[in-house]
C-alpha cells in the first residue's frame, strides 16, 4: 500500500526520493508525488497519476532542487486515482505539506468542521483532512507545528504514517505514526525516511522504527528527537538491519516473481538453518524453549491471517493437529476481529504475515491478546508491527519478498509451521520419534527437490501457453494438498486476471462440475498418497466432460499421464510436506500464463503488498 520516502541532509533530494519511490512500487500504487523545500524557503509539489516514471516524467523540466524533500505513491482509498487526489497534499496557507499511508476514519466529520470554519478542500482525500487540521490548529492557536500535530492527531481516529514539511522551516521534517509502518534511517548528517527499511539501506544500515504514537522531528544536523503525542520523550534503540541491496533487486530476472520462485530452496535453507541439527533429526524452535509453559498445553490453537499467509495456515492446522494433537482452527483475521470469539488464557492464538503490517491481522492480535491468548506471530519482515505486538514467534528469514503474489514467504510460512508442529509434538511426546525423524529428514531434503522441480520450468512455460484462453480455471486438491489448490487459484487469479476456483477435489461433485467443460481447464494435485484413487476418479469424471487436465503428479506415475492433458512431476516426499513442493509448479504456471498474457506480474492492478488499511 501506500509508500512513504523522506530525506533531510546535504544531498539533493529529488534523485534519493525518486530511487525510494522506485523500491517501493513493489507495495502497489496508482499515483505518485513529491515535495522539495529548498534553503529558500520555496515548497514545491509535483504530483501525477501512474508509475514513478510518469513523475519523474512530469518533474523533468521542472525545479527539483533542495536538501529536504518527501515523496509518496498513493494506492487510493478515498478518491479515485487522480493527481489531485495523489500525495503530498498542500495545507490551506501553503505552508504545509504532507504525504500519509493509512486511513483517517472520522475524516467526514473533521472535514465538515473545517469546512465550516472556511477552510476549501482540492482533494476527495482523508489525508487533506489532517494537513488541514494541523494547519488551522497553527494558526488559530499560534503553535509551533509539533503541537500543533500532537493536538490534531490527538483528535483523529484511525491509522497514519505520516511526513510534513513546513515551508517556514527547511530544516525539518515531522514524521508521525499509530498502526501504519514508519522507518527512520540514520545516516552522517542526514536522515531518510521510508514506510520500510527498502528504500534507506542503500545509504545505511542504522534504522529507528518508530512506534505507535511516536512523533519524531527530524532536525538537519541535530539528534533525532522523538516524543509521544502527549510531548514525553520516547526511547528508540538503533537496529542494524540486515538487509542487502541484491535482495531487493532482480538480479538478471524480468521480474520479482521469478526470482524468488527460483530463490525458495536458498530461502528454505536459511529458514531452517540453525533450527534443524546438521543430522537431519531434531529440530529447536527457540521460541518453544522460551515459552513451554504457554505453547505445551494449549486448550485449543487458533491461527488468524489474510490472502495466502490464510493458505499456509490451513496447512499448519493439518500439521499441528496431526503431530501435537491440539485442535486448530484457522480464521481469516479480517472476520475474527470483528467476531466475539470465546478465547481465553488457554489459548494460543498464531498470526501468520509476511508483510508483518497486515491491519486485519494486527487487529485479530490485539482483540485475542485483550482476551487474555498468547500470541505467537509467524512473520517474515523484520521489526515489522506484528512481530512488535505479539509475545513470541519464529520468523521465516526468507529475504524481503517484492512480488506482490507471495511465493516464497508462502513456502517459508509453511516450513516454520512444520517445524513448529515438530518440536511442540516432540515435547508433548504426541508424535512418535520414528516419524519425527522421518519429517525432519524429509523437511531437510525439500530444498534439493525444489531445486530439480525449477528444472522443469520450460516445460511449464509451454504447458502455460496453451492456457491463455481460458477464462475459469478450477484448481482440486485433497487433505494437505487442497490448501494447495486454494493457494494455486490465488495466484493466477491475482496476476492474469483471469478467475480461478480452489476446491477440496470430492466437492466437485457438490456444484462445481456443472462449470466443467472444454473450456474451462481443471488443474489437479493428483500426488500418490491415500487419497490418490478418489482423486483419480474425480480426473475420469474432468474428462467425461471433455476439460483439459494438468495434473501434478508423483515421478512415475503413467495412469494419470494417460488421462491428463499436461503433466508436471513431482519429486516423492513425505505426505504432510508435499505442499512445498506442489506449490512451486503452481506458482510457475501462473506466472507464466500472466506473462504470456502480458501482465504486469510484479504490480497487478488494484493490489498492495502490505495491506496496511483494512
Ligand atoms: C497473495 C498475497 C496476499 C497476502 C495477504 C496477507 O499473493 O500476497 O494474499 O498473503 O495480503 O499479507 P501478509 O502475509 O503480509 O499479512
Amino acid at each position: 500500500m501506500c509508500g512513504i520516502v523522506g530525506y533531510i541532509g546535504k544531498r539533493e533530494a529529488y534523485p534519493v526520493l525518486i530511487k525510494g519511490l522506485k523500491r517501493l512500487e513493489y507495495r502497489g500504487y496508482d499515483s505518485a508525488g513529491v515535495a522539495l523545500l529548498n534553503d529558500k524557503n520555496n515548497l514545491r509539489v509535483y504530483k501525477t497519476k501512474g508509475k514513478v516514471a510518469d513523475l519523474e516524467q512530469y518533474a523533468a523540466d521542472k525545479d527539483t532542487s533542495g536538501c529536504i524533500g518527501i515523496a509518496h505513491t498513493r494506492w487510493a482509498t478515498h478518491g479515485e486515482p487522480n493527481s489531485n487526489n495523489a500525495h503530498p497534499h498542500m495545507s490551506f496557507s501553503g505552508d504545509l505539506a504532507i504525504i500519509h499511508n493509512g486511513i483517517i476514519e472520522n475524516y467526514a466529520f473533521l472535514k465538515k468542521l473545517l469546512q465550516q470554519k472556511g477552510i476549501k478542500f482540492n482533494s476527495n482525500t482523508d489525508t487533506e483532512v489532517l494537513v488541514q487540521l494541523i494547519d488551522y490548529i497553527r494558526t488559530k492557536k499560534k503553535t509551533d507545528l509539533l503541537t500543533a500535530v500532537r493536538i490534531a492527531l490527538r483528535a483523529v481516529i484511525g491509522a497514519y504514517a505520516i511526513a510534513i514539511l513546513d515551508k517556514n522551516n527547511p530544516d525539518q521534517i515531522i514524521a508521525a505514526r499509530k498502526s501504519s509502518p514508519l522507518v527512520i534511517g540514520i545516516g552522517q548528517d542526514e536522515f531518510f525516511l521510508g514506510s520500510d527499511a527498502s528504500p534507506i539501506i542503500e545509504y545505511t544500515d542504522k534504522v529507528i522504527y518508530l512506534d505507535d504514537k511516536d512523533i519524531a522531528v527530524i532536525t538537519k544536523g541535530k539528534p533525532l528527537d522523538i516524543v509521544d503525542i502527549n510531548n514525553e520523550k520516547t526511547d528508540h534503540e538503533v537496529k542494524t538491519v540486515d538487509i542487502n541491496i541484491s535482495q531487493i533487486e532482480k538480479g538478471g530476472f524480468p521480474h520479482f516473481m521469478l526470482k524468488e520462485i527460483f530463490e525458495q530452496p536458498d530461502c528454505l535453507k536459511d529458514c531452517m538453518r540453525g533450527r534443524i541439527n546438521v543430522e537431519a533429526d531434531n529440530i529447536v524452535l527457540s521460541a518453544i524453549i522460551d515459552n513451554r509453559k504457554h505453547l505445551i498445553n494449549p486448550r485449543r490453537i487458533i491461527i488468524v491471517a489474510c490472502g495466502t499467509s490464510w493458505h499456509a495456515g490451513l496447512i499448519g492446522k493439518l500439521l499441528i493437529e496431526d503431530f501435537c494433537q491440539i485442535p486448530v482452527e484457522v480464521e481469516y483475521a479480517s472476520e475474527f476481529r470483528y467476531s466475539n470469539p470465546v478465547i481465553n488464557s488457554q489459548d494460543v492464538v498464531i498470526a501468520i504475515s509476511q508483510s508483518g503490517e497486515t491491519a486485519d491481522t494486527l487487529a485479530a492480535i490485539e482483540l485475542a491478546k485483550k482476551k487474555g491468548a498468547f500470541i505467537y506471530g509467524i512473520c517474515n519482515a523484520i521489526g515489522s508491527s506484528i512481530p512488535r505486538a505479539t509475545h513470541t514467534g519464529s520468523y521465516i528469514h526468507v529475504g524481503p519478498e517484492i512480488g506482490v503474489a507471495s511465493t516464497k514467504a508462502f513456502t517459508g510460512q509453511v516450513t516454520v509451521l512444520a517445524m513448529l508442529a515438530l518440536a511442540l509434538g516432540k515435547e508433548r511426546g504426541t508424535i512418535d520419534n520414528m516419524k519425527y525423524v522421518k519429517v525432519i529428514n524429509a523437511l531437510s531434503e525439500i530444498p534439493a527437490k525444489m531445486e530439480h522441480l525449477l528444472e522443469q520450468s520450460d516445460n511449464i512455460k509451454d504447458i502455460s501457453r496453451i492456457f491463455t484462453y481460458a477464462h475459469n480455471f478450477l484448481y482440486l486438491g485433497r487433505g494437505y494438498n487442497y490448501p494447495v489448490a486454494l493457494e494455486g487459484a490465488l495466484k493466477l487469479k491475482e496476476i492474469s486476471y483471469i478467475h480461478a476456483e480452489g476446491y477440496p477435489a470430492a466437492e466437485m461433485k457438490h456444484g462445481p462440475i456443472a462449470l466443467i467443460d472444454e473450456e474451462m481447464p481443471v488443474v489437479v494435485v493428483a500426488t500418490k498418497n491415500i487419497l490418490y484413487d478418489k482423486v483419480l476418479s474425480n480426473i475420469q469424471e474432468i474428462k467425461a466432460r471433455h476439460a483439459r487436465v494438468i495434473a501434478i503428479v508423483s515421478e512415475g506415475d503413467d495412469t494419470v499421464r494417460n488421462l491428463a492433458d499436461a503433466v508436471i512431476e513431482l519429486p516423492q516426499t513425505e505426505e504432510c510436506l508435499e505442499p512445498l513442493l506442489a506449490s512451486l509448479p503452481l506458482q510457475m504456471l501462473a506466472y507464466y500464463i500472466a506473462v504470456a498474457k502480458g501482465k504486469d506480474v510484479d504490480q497487478p492492478r488494484n493490489l498492495a503488498k502490505s495491506v496496511t488499511v483494512e
